[in-house]
């Protein structure tokens, strides 16, 4: 391992990158050989091309005006749990029968840093402080379990839903190591497929590589857009040919009211012969920072919120919807054929997106430095840059207290999207269900708790209430057993029964 005969030196020297080895002589051989071949994993000539494409990008996209090529999503191309009601039971089944076929794969994205969170362990892993304390792998690994049993009863075939899980360089050992641990949370191993995404190195504004400590370079996962080249180079899309998926539902990891494989988002897609499809829910708040699905000079693309003025996040529809109100959750459909063509052809085009960040580095005399302030890019592709490149887009509207809320962020007083406020959607819907299959909740003077909670005595808090998947999937199958009954919380249903936890002392 000499980088001179290796022609390393030489390589770094074109790249503009030979600061990468200015401690060199100072590492330990253990370390010397460490970074020489993170180094030889590197084409530094491809990541030079891709800072000065994303670096262009991001300087003109600011300037352009988006607010006049946006059109909304026409109302022909949408489907809506609440503006459809007479389709999704004729959709469902539709999904349903998908399902039943083997046709379809669900595709966990899951290679993110959760920096905001904070949590050392990939996010999956977390336990929100449900009274089950399931992570949220298990509560999506036994949706997936629920949907192959539902699929199974109405055909009597025996089928399956394989789970791709999508990992990076930081996250995959011990994401394989926890779904071993817990026996593959009752899926088959064989159906659960690990892969992991590409990772790029952090550049300061000069597109200079930056090094972490003196010896190793600051990477991170190169976006959840990282997904397309990874299907590629992982044989993750030779595996869903052999064995005959023909539909993928991709999500991320972090909502923990995923609706895995949605059967009635499924069937909406295949009967409208999409090639891709995006889950949304209303976005009703103008100033709400979520990107809105919408048709920019004639595609479909996401717009971030920052990329528009008020005046256009606040135009409104005759219906006094807002025009713009798509909101994105990161929650696609795409057909095989489609995704085969994004990752053989269209994926080289994507741009990288480039994101400001404060990233620790060493300086010349090789001290650590923390910047305050953004100091340097991070490129990551989007799993939505490829909506523009399919031929039959469909955009699918749900409910979001029934299907969102994602875990970004720690638990602070008021937070948005932490694990408390995860938690209780999570109880507040399984309270809805238990409501609506006919169960009644009291409180420990035997009254009926007020179905909507008063906040007037500070009890805005929800029911807790938790049911498994594996004994309901969206709400259904409860009524035989809760119809016509009184619980006081904390109610557990779970594939054992009914539990209520206070009564029985816990
Ligand atoms: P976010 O953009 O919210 O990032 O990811 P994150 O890693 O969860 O959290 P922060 O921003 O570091 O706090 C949305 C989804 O995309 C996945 C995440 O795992 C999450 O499911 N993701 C993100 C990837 O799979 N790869 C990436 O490179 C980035």
């Amino acid at each position: 391992m000499d980088p001179n005969t290796s022609g390393l030196v030489q390589k770094l020297a074109e790249a503009g990158q030979s600061h990468l080895f200015q401690f060199w002589k100072e590492l330990s051989p253990k370390d010397q050989q460490e970074l020489f071949q993170d180094l030889q994993g590197i084409d530094f000539l491809e990541i030079n091309g891709f800072f000065k494409r994303a670096m262009e990008t991001s300087s003109s996209t600011k300037h352009e005006k988006m607010d006049e090529r946006m059109e909304p999503v026409p109302r022909e191309v949408l489907g809506s749990v609440t503006r459809d009601r007479e389709s999704l039971k004729d959709w469902e089944a539709k999904g349903l029968d998908c399902i039943a076929q083997s046709k379809v794969a669900v595709l966990l994205l899951a290679g993110g840093q959760g920096t905001r969170l904070g949590f050392s362990y990939p996010k999956g892993m977390y336990d929100v402080g449900l009274p089950s304390h399931k992570t949220l792998f298990q509560i999506q690994a036994e949706r997936i379990l629920k949907l192959q049993q539902l699929a199974e009863q109405k055909t009597t075939v025996k089928c399956c839903v394989p789970w791709y899980i999508m990992t990076s360089g930081r996250t995959m050992e011990s994401t394989k190591d926890f779904f071993s641990k817990h026996k593959y949370f009752g899926l088959d191993k064989d159906n659960v497929i690990f892969f992991q995404q590409g990772m790029l190195p952090a550049m300061d504004y000069n597109g200079k590589i930056i090094l972490e400590s003196k010896g190793k370079l600051s990477m991170a996962p190169d976006g959840n857009g990282g997904l397309y080249r990874a299907l590629g180079n992982q044989g993750i899309l030779d595996d869903m040919q052999r064995r005959g998926v023909e539909f993928i539902h991709v999500y991320c990891v972090d909502n923990i009211l995923v609706k895995v494989a949605d059967p009635t988002f499924i069937g909406f897609c295949v009967q409208k012969g999409a090639d891709c499809g995006a889950k949304v829910v209303e976005k009703t708040n103008p100033t709400e920072a979520v990107g809105v699905v919408c048709k920019v000079d004639g595609r479909y693309q996401v717009v971030e919120y920052s990329e528009i003025t008020l005046a256009t996040a606040e135009k409104r529809s005759s219906d006094g919807r807002l025009m713009f109100n798509a909101g994105n959750v990161a929650n696609h459909f795409f057909s095989f054929s489609f995704l085969r063509d994004v990752v053989q052809k269209y994926e080289p085009q994507l741009q990288h997106h480039v994101a400001q960040k404060k990233i620790p580095f060493v300086d010349v005399h090789g001290q650590l430095i923390k910047p305050e302030k953004p100091n340097g890019i991070k490129m990551e592709k989007f799993v939505f840059d490829i909506f523009q490149f399919a031929k039959t887009f469909v955009v699918y509207e749900v409910l979001r207290e029934d299907e969102f809320s994602p875990l970004k962020n720690a638990d602070t007083q008021d937070g948005k999207d932490t694990p408390t406020t995860a938690r209780h959607a999570l109880m507040s819907l399984h309270h809805r269900w238990v409501l609506n299959a006919g169960g009644h909740f009291i409180d420990e003077n035997g009254r009926r708790v007020p179905a909507i909670p008063s906040l007037k005595d500070g009890t805005d808090l929800p029911i807790k209430c938790e049911i498994s998947p594996l004994v309901s999937y969206a709400g259904e199958g409860l009524e035989k057993l809760v119809k016509g009954q009184e619980f006081q919380a904390t109610l557990m249903i779970d594939e054992r029964g009914v539990h209520e936890l206070v009564k029985n002392g816990v």
